[in-house]
């Protein structure tokens, strides 16, 4: 069987890039209190590429949050590199499911934002641009603004964007839930090429057991109330994956029994 619960014996030997001690997170709102994250610790190693699953409202985002030093948690410390994250940084790049492309810029301004922010200059810009729209497949597209884009091109603009200040951490918020089913595939496949490629660590969130099981080599399976992480899984299935391996729908299965789900649906 391919499930193997996570006992880390490369945390011993290699320095993590994230670990995350005991956190915890409280929204306290008006209309009550909610633990969104509790007791959640976690390492992850340079060149994984993280899955983390769970239904809607498990801290999914919440955990991203974090990562991406948006939110302060409410208990417990992250490090990367040893060092706590203080707020947010290009060390770090996020992509939302909202296509968040800044709407007067073309998408090669988009994809040079980050660099344009840390001051360098437009040739270097431009280079960089060029090249990642070129990787993610989007050569022609650096002249267009987003609203001549398909909502596909977006998301791989706004990758191309995330990656333009090589962050040691690319963060991605259920990225591909708006597109749909071909979309979806095809940048799925882009993003399984680029991280091989480059071994870029990944935390990739979704509430999608077949995407997570499709991209991740560790999938981090998560409960809510409160929001918990409840199976930290190697995967090790077989590139290219096929949905209808066995070995596929083995995991697939335990997963969705992990998070309370009716496989016969
Ligand atoms: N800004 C907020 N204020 C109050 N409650 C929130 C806020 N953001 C999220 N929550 C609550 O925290 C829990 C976790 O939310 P979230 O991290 O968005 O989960 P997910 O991304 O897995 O759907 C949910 O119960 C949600 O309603
Ligand atoms: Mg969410």
């Amino acid at each position: 069987m391919n499930v193997r619960v996570d006992v880390s014996t490369a945390s011993a030997v290699q320095r993590p890039l994230i670990a995350c001690h005991d956190l915890g997170h409280v929204y306290d709102s008006g209309r009550g209190r909610t633990v969104a994250l509790d007791q959640v610790s976690l390492t992850i190693q340079p060149g994984e590429f993280v899955c983390v699953l769970g239904p809607s409202g498990c801290g999914k985002t919440t955990l991203l949050n974090i990562l991406a030093g948006f939110v302060q948690p409410s208990h417990g410390e992250v490090l990367i590199n040893d060092h706590a994250i203080a707020g947010p940084s290009p060390e770090r790049g996020v992509v939302f499911q909202d296509y968040s492309l800044f709407p007067w810029l073309t998408a090669k301004a988009n994809v040079g934002f980050g660099l344009r922010m840390a001051g360098r200059a437009a040739a270097e810009r431009e280079a960089v641009a060029s090249d990642l729209l070129r990787q993610v497949g989007l050569p022609e597209a650096g002249d267009k603004y987003p609203f001549e884009l398909s909502g596909g091109m977006k998301q791989r603009v706004a990758i191309a964007r995330a990656l333009a200040t090589r962050p040691a951490l690319l963060l991605m918020d259920e990225p591909f839930a708006a597109l749909d089913a071909m979309t979806r595939a095809s940048l799925q496949t882009r993003l399984i090429d680029l991280q091989q490629q480059s071994a870029q660590t990944i935390l990739f969130v979704t509430h999608n057991i077949a995407e997570a099981l499709v991209l991740g080599t560790r999938l981090i399976v998560m409960s809510p109330n409160p929001g918990r992480v409840i199976e930290d899984i190697a995967v090790d299935l077989e590139r290219p994956r096929r949905r209808t391996s066995p070995a596929f729908n083995e995991l697939y299965d335990h997963v969705a029994r992990a998070i309370g789900l009716d496989t016969a649906e």
